[in-house]
């Protein structure tokens, strides 16, 4: 940090989120602006990102567009009730958002966060298996390592250990977790979709043996794990997921908080797929990251059933102060519009053979076990040093930044990239150069 930054700012006040705060703040990385592919760190230098900052600007930073249409709303209609009122931005995203979820998947429900995202869909099945008088569909199926925000709803049907051990006193009851899909025996070294593991998805049919379908709501999965280290599905898998849903009326929810808005190529891992869920949940590059929004897409006969079922009065007794905040709806609307006039989900797809080529050429360096991509997504699994799970990924993380200049993620030992959707070939290899510096010099 600066040395005026330092005198200026006091650290002790805020709590960081997910974040060893005593560690941080003997150190700080700290952002101050950022444009188009790049951040600005407090003390001047230009910081190549490759990780979309949280997995969120896929049209890169500040874009104008976005910023003025932000400001504009702003200085229009800074709030309007979201309950028994209304205004036109949110109207129009969610027709817009209609037109780029999957056929069908055109019932927009908003939210402020993926978790938030998540926990609507979750309430969502429920009140659609009472309208269909069949309240005891009450479980819920996740899956080991997924990660679906930090709600209660979410970290009970997600399977990441200690977001769910901190809290275990309290989960919901009668959520099950499929198994993982990570084979390193099998898969290690993939390029795209691994070929070994469709069959993990049977484990729902054991599930269903031991619960009864008539007891199972939903299940829900990221089709790529992100947060966990990116686990790209095995060929196959959601296709068997999908078709064990269907054959036994189970909801299949998608939590498409990172795959959304062109991370795989597509709109959404739906559609790069071809396996159409019944619900999408979503955030991040809804706004492009520019302001806090998420949304639950679902399928229309889902939201008839619950709506219709209700009489005229309240139909889902669900919602949020700023469910479809003006702002944020101008913004989720000027993104929408930046993806489609700058082709940048066309581009990701057109990007990922080069990305893939140049990711997995960091095969052979040291310490790497794994190596997987998809879309614009990568992530390097390094070996563990000894009994310290974590500390090789975190001295990666530090020399990126502090060396390399380049903002990555990491979760534990794997390294986890996934920039702007407007990355260049050049920044492409400055990134892998940048990584494969790091690991040569890594203990
Ligand atoms: C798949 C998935 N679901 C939900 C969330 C939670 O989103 P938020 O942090 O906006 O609440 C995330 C965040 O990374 C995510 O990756």
């Amino acid at each position: 940090m600066t040395a005026s930054l330092e005198h200026e700012l006091s650290l002790d006040a805020l709590w960081m989120p997910f974040t060893a705060n005593r560690t941080f703040k003997q150190h700080p990385r700290m952002l101050v602006s950022a444009r188009d592919m790049h951040y600005v760190a407090s003390d001047g230098r230009q910081i190549l990102d490759a990780a979309a900052g949280l997995w969120c600007v896929n049209a890169g930073h500040c874009r104008e567009p976005i910023v003025r249409a932000v400001q504009e709303a702003a200085s229009t209609l800074d709030f309007a009730p979201a309950f028994q009122m209304g205004h036109p931005s949110s109207f129009e995203l969610a027709s817009a958002l209609a037109k780029v979820t999957p056929p069908g998947l055109d019932r927009i429900f908003f939210s402020n966060s993926g978790s938030e995202a998540v926990d609507t869909a979750l309430k969502i099945v429920l009140a659609y298996w009472r309208a269909r008088g069949q309240p005891e569909r009450s479980h819920f199926v996740g899956r080991l390592r997924g990660y679906h925000g930090v709600g209660f709803g979410g970290i009970s049907v997600g399977g990441i250990a200690p977001n769910r051990d901190s809290y275990a006193a309290q989960l919901l009851p009668h959520v099950h977790h499929l198994p993982d899909t990570h084979d390193l025996t099998r898969n290690a070294f993939s390029c795209g979709q691994p070929q070994h593991g469709a069959e993990r998805a049977d484990a729902l049919l054991d599930l269903i043996a031991q619960v009864g379908a008539d007891r199972i709501g939903a299940v829900i999965v990221e089709p790529v794990a992100a947060s966990t280290g990116v686990l790209v599905p095995p060929v196959g898998y959601l296709e068997r997921l999908r078709s064990i849903c269907s054959a036994h009326d189970i909801l299949l929810i998608f939590d498409e908080v990172i795959t959304g808005f062109g991370r795989l190529g597509a709109a959404f891992a739906a559609q790069r797929f071809g396996v159409i869920p019944d619900i999408i949940t979503m955030a991040k590059g809804l706004t492009n990251g520019l302001i806090p929004m998420g949304a639950t897409a679902v399928r229309r006969e889902i939201h008839d059933t619950v709506v219709e079922s209700a009489g005229m009065g309240i139909e889902l007794f669900h919602g949020y102060t700023y469910s479809g905040h003006p702002v944020a709806s101008a913004a989720g609307l000027a993104t929408l519009k930046l993806y489609r006039d700058e082709g940048l989900f066309e581009r990701a797809h057109h990007l990922s053979a080069f990305w893939a080529e140049s990711v997995h050429s960091l095969a052979t360096e040291p310490h790497v076990i794994d190596v997987r991509t998809l879309g614009l997504v990568g992530a390097i699994e390094l070996a563990g040093r000894g009994s310290e799970i974590g500390a090789r990924g975190a001295d990666v993380m530090q020399a990126s930044f502090w060396r390399e200049n380049t903002l990555i993620r990491v979760t534990r030992d794997t390294i986890a990239l996934s920039p702007p959707l407007i990355v260049s070939e050049a920044q492409i290899e400055s990134i892998v150069d940048a990584m494969r510096r790091v690991l040569r010099t890594l203990a």
